[in-house]
């Protein structure tokens, strides 16, 4: 049951997005004609969610190579034009180093470059589906499921993280039923994740996010399941702002807390969530949603687009290899070799 609709899909030469800026008012796509316009869409969020950033961040580095005709310190300058488009999500960073070391092993040879931005695509859908039957062991029949910001095929190459899950869980007749967070300040949660809820048929009701307290702590929220922009080694998870809040009413009430990414969104290089850098993004966001001015224009702003939620209010994380489960660090230890887990 794939959905019928693409958030990034290179054809004639142009990547072709849907904007995720309008969506569920207006289906628009913006189209990427070169590099710049890919470090653009990423930036002003056409597209967002980690991996479908990392799938457009391997055409951007196509397009570069394309674009820099031959001349190495032009492509590397490109490269890093698009490497720098958004800090958190380690996909981007991922996907681009991937694509420069293709280029380095193949001479730059623009066909090479597409395959590779082609694969990088496939292999994320694949990992998704994989995660998927993998993660459909934590969910039960009639279990009522929390989940936050937009995971689901916009934010990916295809089919989604946790909201992949969610939706298999959903079509194996599990009879779910799913809160969304609407996901302030931006409302990935009330745009994309309840336009892409209702796509899919799945019994489904829209929170404001404080409303997450009240529900966990009465008992009506079996498990929690959402993404992930960057999983540090020891097991530490980057995600949406509010994410850690969550983690932490969870804990307090012993409902399992689950974090869903492919294991391109392991930094292994990176060891403790402080380290991981926090997108702070505008004022006009928080000030004025949707273009409607709802504060004071003088009034300071603190917007971080994420926050780290320690390894320890973790049940467990979902990857295409297996549920990564305490001890954290060991396991991702053993991922990071190949072993299994
Ligand atoms: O700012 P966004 O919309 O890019 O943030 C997205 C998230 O935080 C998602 O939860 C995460 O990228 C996982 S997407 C499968």
């Amino acid at each position: 049951m794939d959905e019928n609709f693409k958030a990034l899909e290179f054809k004639n030469g142009e990547l072709v997005l849907i904007d995720q800026r309008v969506l569920p008012t207006r289906f628009e796509y913006f189209i990427c004609k070169n590099s710049k316009d890919v470090a653009f869409a990423i930036s002003d969020m056409v597209v967002r969610g980690a991996p479908a950033i990392g799938g457009c961040a391997g055409y951007g580095v196509y397009l570069a190579a394309l674009e820099a005709k031959g001349d190495r310190s032009l492509f590397l300058e490109k490269c890093q034009m698009i490497r720098s488009s958004r800090p958190t999500a380690v996909n981007l960073m991922w996907a681009v180093d991937r694509m420069m070391k293709k280029a380095e092993s193949c001479g730059y040879e623009p066909s090479k470059l597409l395959e590779e931005a082609d694969l990088i695509v496939e292999e994320d859908i694949a990992m998704n589906h994989k995660m998927a039957e993998i993660g459909s062991s934590v969910i039960r029949k009639n279990d009522v499921i929390l989940t936050h910001c937009n995971t689901g095929a916009l934010a990916t190459c295809g089919w989604g993280t946790a909201l992949g899950i969610i939706k298999k869980a959903h079509y194996d007749g599990k009879n779910i039923h799913v809160y969304a967070d609407e996901t302030r300040p931006r409302f990935q949660g009330a745009r994309l994740t309840a336009w892409e809820l209702v796509k899919a048929g799945i019994p489904s009701t829209l929170i404001p996010d404080s409303a997450a307290a009240t529900l966990i702590r009465d008992g009506k929220i079996d498990l929690v399941i959402l993404g992930a922009d960057r999983i540090t080694a020891e097991g530490d998870v980057a995600n949406k702002l509010g994410t850690f809040a969550l983690s932490v009413i969870c804990k307090q009430y012993g409902v399992p807390f689950y974090s869903a990414a492919p294991t391109s969104t392991i930094d292994f290089n990176m060891k403790k969530g402080k380290d991981i850098p926090i997108e702070q993004r505008s004022k006009d966001e928080v000030i004025r949603p949707g273009g409607v001015l709802v504060a004071p224009e003088e009034i300071d702003v603190y917007n971080p687009s994420f926050d780290v939620t320690p390894h320890q209010n973790i049940t467990g994380i979902i990857t295409e290899k297996g549920i990564i489960r305490p001890p954290f660090d060991l396991n991702i230890e053993r991922i990071k070799n190949g072993e299994s887990i």
